[in-house]
């Protein structure tokens, strides 16, 4: 059968290949410990089970959702709400807010809505693999800015070259950042929005792991001056409250922008299931206690991780925010070969650096999204296994 062309740009899911090396492991009878994928393993905390089946119990929960596609009014409302807590943001819920089945959603009808067949748009590399194939989607061009470990992890905006900066419809970011755990600073985001408005760029600004920060402040991109006039947030319940597999988040921010990745949403589903609505307005209007309880958890698996990697000879600092560590390989070493090294010693998978873009050359990534006795058995591996090692820049 012929498939479509724009399917043939697609790279092999970077999971994809990881998971079929973990099985072919697992065939051979090894235990394997996956410190590979971001995706929580504590549960979703329990009034929020109790809202879904509350909500699932109600025949009227059973038909096509609420109000419309872009999210029930009383989800928005809690979504406005919960940005003006967190983040002191003030958004409109009738026309500031859209509510997605994750923001991996929001990149998609992103693309879809706002960049033309042709266009040029801006991609942090190394970056979240989800980026690219909304791009081709689009009919557009991915340009890669470099993020570099010198720069924090920002990207160098006077460094892009005016001719790209020019043709550019659209920018893709995302702070704290997966893979490097980077955060961004505020000063950061003032130049962003100037950025955006000199080049006429939209930004569409990933903020799946706002909540998620080490010693630093919760920024919100919509804090920014300025920042509705260029670009939206896109945001999501999948990791704060344990929820990946509800798959609900949302975009909010510049109308127009809002308006676009409705307009595709409501041409491409339904909606959210009512009662997984219910449930997000239980998580955004009462689950802080909750966030903070998974933090303490993210801090005391980190601290565990560092400490190995430091016996273990690694130098560098870790970045402050995520659930991930994002560290250098040793020399002799590319990122492949190393996760290869570590599957063969250890049983661990991480994930290659390489697979997030040309500048994730040198780097793995550790998840801390696995119980406490897995990841603890994976560090005795480590110090059993490995050998002491200079490794950090
Ligand atoms: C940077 C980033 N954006 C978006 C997503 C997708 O999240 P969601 O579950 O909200 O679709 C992920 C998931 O890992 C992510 O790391």
């Amino acid at each position: 059968m012929r498939k479509a062309e724009r399917l043939q740009k697609l790279p092999p899911y970077l999971f994809t290949a990881l998971r079929n090396k973990i099985n072919d492991a697992k065939k051979q009878g090894i235990d394997v410990i996956s410190l590979a994928i971001g995706d929580p393993v504590d549960g979703t905390p329990a009034p929020i089970i109790d809202a879904l089946c509350e909500a699932a119990k109600l025949p009227e929960n059973h038909r096509y959702p609420t109000d419309e596609e872009w999210g029930m009014t009383p989800l928005r409302e809690a979504i406005a709400r919960w940005y003006k807590r967190r983040h002191n943001v003030k958004l409109e819920p009738s026309s500031e807010i859209v509510a997605l089945i994750g923001s991996k959603e929001g990149c998609h009808h992103f693309a879809l809505g706002m960049i033309n067949p042709g266009d040029l748009v801006l991609v942090t590399d190394p970056g979240y693999p989800g980026y690219k194939p909304s791009i081709w989607f689009a009919g557009a061009e991915p340009y890669p800015v470099p993020m570099l470990e010198k720069n924090g992890y920002l990207p160098d905006l006077g460094s892009i070259p005016s001719d790209a900066a020019q043709k550019a419809t659209g920018f893709f970011l995302n702070y704290p950042n997966n893979p490097t755990g980077a955060v961004a600073t505020k000063g950061f985001l003032a130049e962003l929005v100037e950025f955006a408005k000199t080049h006429d760029i939209a930004i569409c600004y990933d903020n799946a792991y706002s909540e998620m920060v080490f010693g630093a402040e919760r920024l919100s991109f919509l804090s920014a001056p300025g920042a509705k006039e260029v670009g939206v947030e896109l945001n999501s319940l999948s990791k704060p409250y344990n929820m990946t597999g509800w798959r609900i988040g949302m975009a909010s921010g510049n109308a127009d922008i809002v308006g676009a990745i409705g307009q595709v949403k409501s041409n491409t589903d339904s909606g959210i299931f009512n009662a997984v609505q219910y449930a997000g307005i239980e998580a955004l209007d009462n689950g802080d206690e909750a966030i903070d309880r998974m933090m303490e958890v993210y801090g005391a698996r980190r601290e565990r991780v560092l400490k190995t990697l430091h016996e273990l000879g690694w130098t560098s600092e870790p970045p402050k925010g995520t659930f991930y560590l994002w560290i250098p390989v040793p020399s002799g070493h590319s990122s492949a070969s190393f996760c290869d090294y570590m599957l063969e010693t250890c049983a661990v998978v991480v994930a290659p650096g390489a697979a997030y873009g040309e500048y994730g050359e040198g780097y793995v990534r550790l998840s801390l999204t696995v119980p406490d006795d897995r990841l603890d058995e994976a560090l005795a591996r480590m110090r059993e296994k490995l050998p002491r090692m200079s490794v950090g820049s």
